[in-house]
């Protein structure tokens, strides 16, 4: 049956990227028999600038109807003074938690090819393969209560809550041992149990999810060491599961590992596997429009689109050695260039992986 692709591209160099991942997309339906239509939609500051919302209702309905979403980035300055209702990344949160876009896979790997562009020492990153399973829809991102409120004095308070249900917790933890169980079979929790009391239940959940997986290995770590460790040795872990506020952070920290924010794709997937994919990085506002963005993140969350909602491992492995081929070629956009190698823009990057799919 033919799928259906929404595309969302939002904002910033999302525009940009986003077309070269549909130069990909066309390609895989045109030459590899890839049986998918695609449709297009607004979103983030794209869709506040056309109909007065970052999530026009119309958008949440096409995800809805969709097979799979590919999404750009969102957000810029010219909308950072809005009300926060009418955000950019407000869109974006609305989407992930109206479609129940729960678990958040973050990769982190390290090409080869890119072992130098790391701020770390190539020992320290060389094969380097890790899965972050990051919590997407609940916890201190959508906790209830928040707010900021005036004290009888006149100051002013803010808060926000990190709150999750035992639910929660061990369906992402589900997630994060299934896909341990197709790796090497270790699970890192990373909470804050000794501070916090929903890190606890965390845990405690994690350790009842665990009994279900005889064969995987669970560890559990608090965040500020997770983020030590993941600085000092990357290389122990395999699959992390973790609050949505603390994966958020963990993740731009591992994307650096591997040379590049612009290398890393993500899925987001519901409890069916419908997902979302998307680069983990913004909508760089200081580069929009000027052709320098890396777009791999976005063809490589094709690439995981391939494999996790459209049933087609195959054609996810073809452009994957596309990617690779590309970065053998010595092709590089600016984010991860160095001495010797060519550098190219935005659409030339896209169009060598289009050439390297043939
Ligand atoms: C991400 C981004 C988003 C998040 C922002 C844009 C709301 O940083 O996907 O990691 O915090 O989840
Ligand atoms: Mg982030």
């Amino acid at each position: 049956m033919t799928k259906k692709i929404l595309v969302l591209p939002g904002d910033g160099i999302g525009v940009e990227i986003v077309a070269e991942a549909e130069k990909v997309l066309g390609a895989l339906v045109n030459d590899f028999g890839l049986d998918a239509e695609i449709e297009h939609g607004l979103i983030g500051g794209a869709g506040y600038d056309a109909e007065g919302t970052p999530l026009p209702a119309k958008t949440l309905e096409q995800g809805r109807n969709a097979d799979a979403i590919l999404l750009g980035a969102v957000g810029g300055p010219k909308y950072d003074t809005l009300d926060r209702a009418l955000r950019p990344e407000k869109g974006l949160l609305g989407i992930r938690a109206g479609l129940e876009l729960f678990a958040n896979l973050r990769p982190a790997i390290l090409y080869p090819q890119l072992a130098s562009a790391s701020s770390l020492k190539p020992e320290i990153v060389a094969g380097l393969d890790i899965m972050i399973v990051r919590e997407l829809t609940g916890g201190l991102y959508f906790g209830e209560p928040r707010g900021v409120e005036t004290l009888p004095s006149g100051e002013r308070r803010g808060y926000n809550s990190m709150v999750y249900t035992e639910s929660e917790i061990e369906r992402i933890g589900r997630v994060a041992f299934d896909i341990a169980m197709k790796r090497n079979k270790q699970v890192c929790s990373v909470e804050k149990a000794n501070v916090l009391e929903v890190s606890g239940l965390w845990r405690e959940v994690m350790l009842d999810v665990a009994k279900d997986y005889p064969e995987v290995e669970l560890t559990h770590m608090y965040v500020d060491n997770a983020a030590m460790q993941l600085a000092k040795w990357p290389k122990q872990f395999d699959v992390i599961v973790t609050e949505n506020m603390f994966g958020d952070i963990l993740s731009d920290l591992a994307s650096m590992l591997t040379g590049s924010i612009g290398m890393l794709p993500s899925a987001s997937l519901d409890k069916h596997g419908k997902g979302m994919y998307e680069p983990i990085h913004g909508s760089a506002p200081d580069i929009a429009g000027l052709g320098l963005a890396n777009p791999l993140a976005t063809i490589l969350s094709v690439s995981m689109m391939l494999r996790y909602s459209l049933e087609r491992a195959d054609l996810a492995d073809v452009v994957e050695a596309a990617v690779g081929k590309v970065l053998d070629q010595g092709i590089r956009t600016a984010d991860i260039w160095s001495e010797g190698m060519t550098r190219v823009g935005t659409a030339e990057m896209g169009d060598a992986v289009v050439a390297a799919m043939k």
